[in-house]
């Protein structure tokens, strides 16, 4: 098996590159993926208004039998749910990891386009005034300023499925 991922801002990356040291896998760049690849592929890419991007043209290209979303949300049977219902993967088992959130690196529409699907987390958050818990201080600061939740231990689940090929 190879990784093969796409990542914008790098937290993808991070995730790739972790789980192909620990496995003794070799992980390409959707880019510089060598063509016509025969082996089976483990795909990671960041997750933009719910759906993976790069997947459509993975499943096409390459014969793959994992997939990953990287989103900056935590992890939840509601984000499961949702990555499963907006992406194909022709049969691949699917997965997902906190990655994080870099505002600073994307340009301002998608920051926008950010800033509008969390506005009312951030709305709520706020209102809250000093009534926050320090967790709520955290996902607020994280909203606005950004943050990495990326770490090892998320690819426990990954790790394990692995395994089991
Ligand atoms: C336009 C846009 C849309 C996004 N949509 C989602 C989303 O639907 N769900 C989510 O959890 N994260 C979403 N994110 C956050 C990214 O998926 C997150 O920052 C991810 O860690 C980026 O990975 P990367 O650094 O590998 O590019 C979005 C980010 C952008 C810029």
């Amino acid at each position: 098996m190879v990784i093969i991922y796409h990542s914008n801002t790098g937290f993808t990356r991070q995730y790739a590159e972790m789980l192909a040291k620990a496995e003794k896998l070799k992980a390409y760049s959707a880019d510089e993926a060598p063509a016509g690849l025969e082996e089976l592929v483990f795909f990671m890419g960041p997750l933009m208004a719910g759906h993976i991007t790069g997947l459509d043209k993975a499943v096409k290209k390459y014969k793959v039998k994992g997939v990953c979303g990287v989103g900056m949300s935590p992890a939840s049977q509601q984000v499961m749910d949702l990555l499963a219902k907006s992406n194909y993967t022709a049969g691949g088992a699917l997965f997902y990891l906190q990655g994080g959130w870099a505002p600073e690196k994307v340009g301002w529409v998608k920051r926008r386009m950010v800033g509008v699907a969390t506005k009312s987390i951030r709305e709520g958050l706020q209102s809250k005034g000093s009534r926050r818990s320090p967790e709520e201080d955290q996902q607020l600061n994280f909203l606005i300023h950004g943050g990495s939740y990326v770490a090892y231990e998320n690819l426990k689940p990954v790790q394990e499925w692995m395994k089991t090929l």
